[in-house]
């Protein structure tokens, strides 16, 4: 089953145009080969390779610990999988904040080991060096504002973000420099539907929110949307499905027959 199937393949280009016609952009994140190959035949637009697999993935309670060896192996699975849609790969904690040497070099690691079309990263201002180098290698950059997990620690907690007027300024004015660097979109999670609507209307680049009101586009991390995942359950999040309760009785099912030799029947065996 396929929506848009008009595009072939989507590009930076192709999301600039989606925000000009005012077209919603859909973006999911993905881990490995088969999810990814799966959602991509849905005709998702961007394929996020989430720090998000840290918790996910790999059941750490933050997306801290993920390293960018890890990224690269989900990274490398997802592509594997995806035919249609732009795969965006997150540079993880502790790879780009220190110099812009570093964060040109890791995410020069993930395109060439991957063959992902783009990176993310976390931060404005503080990362504009960063951001910069990047951009001149000719790398496309997704930047992330509001909420932004990797400073978790900083913040304290994960209440919204950028309430006071203070740090909805901020948000703004870095809003404003992503774009002027050169960034082709902007993640905006967990902030005030108003505030995010204002920055939507203000930058020419799509700006994809997370618990961020109606903007150019929407994402979402994809075990959350299945029902995968049940203790994490913000405001932001529609599920879709509850697969948590189809796996439980699948696998309690098959418990069942093996144990009463149901399994394997007849034409089940050679
Ligand atoms: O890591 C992630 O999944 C993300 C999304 C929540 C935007 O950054």
């Amino acid at each position: 089953m396929s929506v848009h199937s008009d595009i072939r393949k989507v590009t930076t280009h192709v999301l600039q145009e989606m925000k000009r016609k005012n077209q919603k952009i859909a973006m999911l994140t993905a881990y490995d080969y088969s999810n990814a190959k799966i959602i991509d035949d849905t005709g998702i637009d961007i394929i996020l390779v989430g720090d998000s697999a840290s918790n996910v993935m790999a059941g750490y309670d933050s997306t801290l610990p993920i390293t960018l060896d890890n990224m690269i192996y989900h990274a490398a699975s997802v592509v594997r999988g995806v035919k249609r849609a732009l795969v965006v790969v997150d540079l993880p904690f502790g790879t780009y904040q220190s110099n812009s040497k570093l964060a040109l070099s890791s995410a020069i690691k993930i395109m060439k080991k991957t063959g992902a079309g783009a990176i993310k990263i976390e931060g404005g201002l503080e990362v504009k060096d960063s951001i910069k180098r990047i951009l001149t290698a000719g790398i496309p950059v997704m930047g992330h504002l509001g909420l932004t997990p990797q400073s978790i620690h900083k913040f304290g907690t994960y209440v919204v973000r950028a309430q006071e007027e203070e740090e909805a300024a901020k948000l703004i004015a870095d809003a404003h420099l992503l774009e002027d660097l050169g960034c082709f979109a902007i993640v905006l999670e967990k902030v005030p539907a108003t505030l995010a609507t204002q920055v939507a209307q203000e930058v020419k680049i799509p700006i994809i929110g997370i618990g961020a009101g109606n903007v150019d586009g929407q994402v979402l991390v994809l075990h959350d949307m299945l029902g995968i995942t049940q203790e994490f359950s913000p405001r932001f999040l529609r599920r879709y499905a509850n697969l948590d309760d189809i796996i439980t009785k699948a696998v309690v099912q098959y418990i069942d027959d093996v144990k009463s030799e149901d399994f394997p029947n007849e034409s089940e065996q050679y």
